[in-house]
């Protein structure tokens, strides 16, 4: 019997994923469910894998024999959170498939445009005022990034080659070549401690909902900059406004949100040290992510392991 999969995937062009997919997969019976418009159907056909990007809760109410579940993205935050998401099936995430890149040139962009002052100079020029800033080092200039997988691992690679002083942290000890590494609790406050810009890439888990709040953000050098581009929740959105009002942050560059897409009076909206992006800093890249779907699911089907499946109990 074909494996049979089906793909329930929003803000996609639906007939170049499924042709990328056929063409991956060509043994497999292989459809689509439109994610904008589902209702449970409880005589819908049952697949054996389903490849999602923000499916509908409905989906996992009628789909009841799911073996895995493939992301078509890197944070299953969303997945986890619905309550008929099937715990026994293989949930399986992307792995880097152009996203890395992608985030470090974000992420990259962001600081030099911190770094250089450009975020200053565009709020003095409402003012026409003519003001230059001295320029410190690279090397005295330093950025963390929290979370340390493959996203955040390239992007501190990516910072400590442009000559900043980059520190990393995540739970487990990492070595990366000219990266200073902190790890676990205990050192998560000296990681903070004086940054200038700290960027954070973390996978949302119950353990770190607003860890980007005021205790935490304090510890940040005076004028700090602050980087979202792991999730929403991370921040806690009313201490960041606080912060920035005391003047002890300088800005934030921020790519997502508590609420997608940000509601049109929402404050953040309305200062000029923020700069907003339409969750935009890495985009799921088709061709590379159809290649790397497509051979786990050759491999899962000889019985092989495959890497990129996500631990139900730590949420990532
Ligand atoms: C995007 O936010 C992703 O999780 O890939």
């Amino acid at each position: 019997m074909p494996t049979r999969i089906v793909l329930c995937a929003r803000e996609m062009h639906a007939p170049a994923w499924l042709e990328a997919l056929r063409a991956a997969l060509p043994d497999a019976d292989l459809w689509w469910r439109d994610a904008a418009k589902l209702d449970a159907d409880p005589l819908a056909p049952q697949a054996d894998i389903a490849i999602v990007w923000r499916p509908p809760p409905a989906l996992f109410e009628e789909q009841r024999r799911l073996r895995a579940v493939f992301n078509l993205g890197a944070g299953v935050d969303a997945l986890l959170a619905m309550p008929a998401f099937p715990r026994d099936a293989l949930l399986v995430r992307l792995e880097d498939a152009g996203m890395a890149d992608a985030l470090a040139e974000y992420v990259l962009a962001a600081v030099l445009r911190v770094y250089r002052g450009f975020d200053r100079y565009a709020i003095r020029q409402r003012d026409a005022r003519w003001q230059a800033e001295v320029l410190r080092p690279r090397s005295n200039f330093t950025v963390g990034v929290l979370g340390l997988g493959v996203i955040g691992t390239a992007i501190a690679r990516a910072l400590a080659a442009h000559g900043f002083a980059v520190r990393g942290f995540a739970r487990t000890r990492h070595t990366i070549e000219g990266v200073d590494c902190r790890a676990g609790d205990a050192e998560f406050a000296s990681f903070l401690d004086g940054l200038d810009a700290l960027a954070s890439v973390l996978p949302l888990t119950a353990d770190n909902r607003g860890i980007l709040n005021r205790a935490n953000l304090a510890r940040l050098a005076d004028g700090a900059h602050v980087i979202n581009v792991g999730r929403g929740a991370h921040l806690v959105e009313a201490d960041l406004l606080a912060l920035l009002d005391e003047g002890k942050l300088g800005g934030a560059t921020l790519d997502v949100f508590e609420t997608e897409p940000l509601p049109a009076d929402h404050p953040f909206w309305r200062r000029p040290e923020i700069l907003i992006t339409p969750h935009i800093s890495a985009v799921t890249e088709l061709e590379p992510s159809v290649a790397q779907i497509a051979e786990k699911i050759a491999r899962l089907e000889r019985g092989e392991a495959i890497t990129g499946v996500v631990d139900l109990r730590r949420g990532y």
